[in-house]
C-alpha cells in the first residue's frame, strides 16, 4: 500500500483535474493537494460561477476565480485567457486570503486575452432568466448563477461588444470601446427588460469606465501573456495542473445541453482556455463524488424526490449548498451512465473519487449503471435533455456500511462494503481510482493500490 497521495501520479509532467459530473465533485481538494507537486496551477474554463473548497485544517476556502492551488506557496497560479474575469469578484478574493494571511503577488498571473464580466451581464442573466421563464410561464428556465457568465461569453462569440482583460490597461482604448457598448446594451437590455416585466438598470458609462480602470491598474502587475508563460515554462520543465471549472455534464458542446454553463468545461477545454498546445496534458484525473448533486435546472435520472429522507441526509451530511449561491443542491444516486460518458468525452486516465464518508449509514447503496428508454438500454449517452429526463435508470444494489469512516486514514482500514463500492465503480468505468476522500480535509485523502 502506497502512503503518498501525490505519488500515484508517477512522472506526471502535465495534469489535469476535471468535474465528470453536474460539478461541485471536490474539484478543490484534489488540485490543492496536486499542486505541491507542480509549478503552476491553471484555471482554463468558466468564471465567478465556480466555488472550490479547500480545507486546511478547520479553515475552509471558498475560490471562485482564484485557482487552487493559491495556498500552495511555491505555485504560480494561472488564470488563462478561457475564464472570464469579474474583477471585483477576484479583488475581492484577493483581498479575503490576503485576511488570512495568504500573500497575492507573483504567485498570481492573469492573461490579457481573458474576457472581463461587467455588471450589464449580470443584468443581462437575470432578464434572460426572467424572460424566458415569463413567455414559456415556467420557473427560471436554467437556473444560472446570475454571474453574467453566459452572456460575458456570448460577447466574446459577438466579438464587436467584449472588452478583454488587455483593455482594462488602457483608458483610452476602454472608454472609447464601452461608450459603443453601452448604447447597444441600452437597445438589447430595454427590449429584454420589456419582455421580463422588469426594470432596465442605469448604466453609466463614465462611472463605468472609472471604476473598470481602477481594477486594470490593481490587476495590472498580474497581467501577462499567459499562452507565452506557459509554453516559455513548459519549454524548461516547468510542471502544469490545469483545473477545471464546472464539470463536463454542464460543458457547453459535451454536457446536457441547453442545461450547462457557457464553457468548454471538459479537458479539451484546455488548450484552447490556455494555448498549450493539443494533447500535451495526461494524466487527466476525474473527480467523481460517489453520490450526485446538480445545482439548477436540468435533467437528473437519479434524483431523489424533494422530501425523500435518503437524498435529505445526504444533503445535509454532504453540506451540500451551494459554494457561490448557497441554493440547496439537488441529490441523487451515483449514475454511472453518464460518468461512463464523461470519463471518454474527458479521456480520463484516472479517477479520484470524493464524498464516500456522506454514505455512511445507509443499508443499501444503490448505482445506476445504464438508462432504460421506451423499455430499451440505451448504448450511448443521449443529447436531448428531455430524453435524458424520461430514462429509466437501471440501478444495481451494493450493501452499505454503518460506521463513519471520516477517521480512517489507511484505505485498508475501510469497511468491506464500503471497498467493494469503490471497486464496483472502477470495473464499470474501467478507470483505476488511486484515491479516495472521506471527507473535505488534505488528510482525508486516502491512497488506493491500483
Ligand atoms: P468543487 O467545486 O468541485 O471544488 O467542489 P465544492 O467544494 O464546491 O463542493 C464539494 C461538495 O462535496 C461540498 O458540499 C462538500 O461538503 C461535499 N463533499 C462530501 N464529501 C466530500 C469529500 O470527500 N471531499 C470533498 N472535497 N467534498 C466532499
Ligand atoms: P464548480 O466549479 C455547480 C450551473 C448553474 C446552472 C448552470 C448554468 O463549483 O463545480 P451559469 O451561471 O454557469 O450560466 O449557470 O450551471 N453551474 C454549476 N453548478 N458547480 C459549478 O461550479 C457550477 N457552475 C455553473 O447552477 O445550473
Ligand atoms: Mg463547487
Amino acid at each position: 500500500m502506497s502512503t503518498s497521495v501525490t505519488a500515484n501520479i508517477p512522472n506526471a509532467v502535465h495534469t489535469a483535474v476535471c468535474g465528470l459530473q453536474y460539478g461541485d465533485e471536490g474539484k478543490g481538494q484534489i488540485v490543492d493537494v496536486l499542486a505541491e507537486q507542480h509549478d503552476f496551477v491553471i484555471r482554463y474554463n468558466g468564471g465567478a460561477n465556480a466555488g472550490h473548497t479547500v480545507q486546511i485544517g478547520d479553515e475552509k476556502h471558498a475560490m471562485h476565480l482564484v485557482p487552487s492551488g493559491i495556498l500552495n506557496p511555491n505555485v504560480t497560479n494561472v488564470i488563462g485567457n478561457g475564464v472570464v474575469i469579474d474583477p471585483a469578484t477576484l479583488l475581492e478574493e484577493i483581498d479575503v486570503l490576503a485576511t488570512r494571511g495568504v500573500e497575492v503577488g507573483d504567485n498570481l498571473r492573469i492573461s490579457n486575452r481573458a474576457h472581463v464580466v461587467f455588471p450589464y451581464h449580470k443584468h443581462e442573466d437575470g432578464l434572460r432568466e426572467a424572460a424566458v421563464s415569463r413567455l414559456r410561464g415556467q420557473e427560471k428556465m436554467l437556473g444560472t448563477t446570475g454571474r453574467g457568465i453566459g452572456p460575458c461569453y456570448a460577447d466574446k462569440a459577438y466579438r464587436s461588444t467584449a472588452i478583454r482583460v488587455s483593455d482594462l490597461l488602457d483608458v483610452d482604448v476602454l472608454s472609447t470601446k464601452l461608450k459603443d457598448v453601452i448604447v447597444i446594451k441600452r437597445a438589447m437590455l430595454g427590449a429584454l427588460a420589456d419582455l421580463a416585466g422588469q426594470a432596465l438598470e442605469a448604466m453609466d458609462v463614465d462611472a463605468l469606465v472609472e471604476q473598470y480602470a481602477d481594477y486594470g491598474r490593481l490587476l495590472r502587475p498580474h497581467v501577462c501573456d499567459t499562452a507565452q508563460l506557459l509554453n516559455d515554462a513548459a519549454a524548461r520543465g516547468g510542471r502544469m495542473l490545469f483545473e477545471g471549472a464546472n464539470a463536463t455534464l454542464l460543458d457547453v458542446d459535451h454536457g446536457t445541453y441547453p442545461f450547462v454553463t457557457s464553457s468548454s468545461c471538459s479537458a479539451s477545454g484546455i488548450y484552447s482556455g490556455t494555448g498549450v498546445p493539443a494533447g500535451s496534458v495526461a494524466p487527466i484525473v476525474g473527480i467523481v463524488k460517489m453520490y450526485t448533486s446538480r445545482v439548477g435546472g436540468g435533467p437528473f435520472p437519479t434524483e431523489f424526490a424533494d422530501d425523500d429522507a435518503i437524498g435529505g441526509g445526504i444533503r445535509e451530511r454532504g453540506n451540500e449548498f451551494g459554494t457561490t449561491t448557497g441554493r440547496p443542491r439537488r441529490i441523487g444516486w451515483l449514475d454511472l451512465a453518464s460518468t461512463r460518458y464523461t470519463t471518454m468525452i474527458s479521456g480520463t486516465t484516472q479517477l479520484a473519487c470524493t464524498g464516500l464518508a456522506v454514505l455512511a449509514g445507509l443499508d443499501t447503496l444503490r448505482i445506476c449503471t445504464d438508462y432504460r428508454y421506451k423499455g430499451e438500454v440505451l448504448g450511448t449517452f443521449p443529447a436531448d435533455a428531455e430524453l435524458i429526463a424520461d430514462v429509466e435508470p437501471v440501478y444495481e444494489d451494493l450493501p452499505g456500511f454503518t460506521d463513519s469512516i471520516s477517521d480512517v486514514r489507511s484505505y485498508g482500514d475501510l469497511p468491506a462494503e464500503a471497498r467493494g463500492y469503490v471497486d464496483f465503480v472502477e470495473q464499470r468505468l474501467n478507470v483505476p481510482i488511486p484515491q479516495v476522500c472521506v471527507g473535505q480535509r488534505r488528510d482525508q485523502i486516502l491512497a488506493r493500490d491500483v
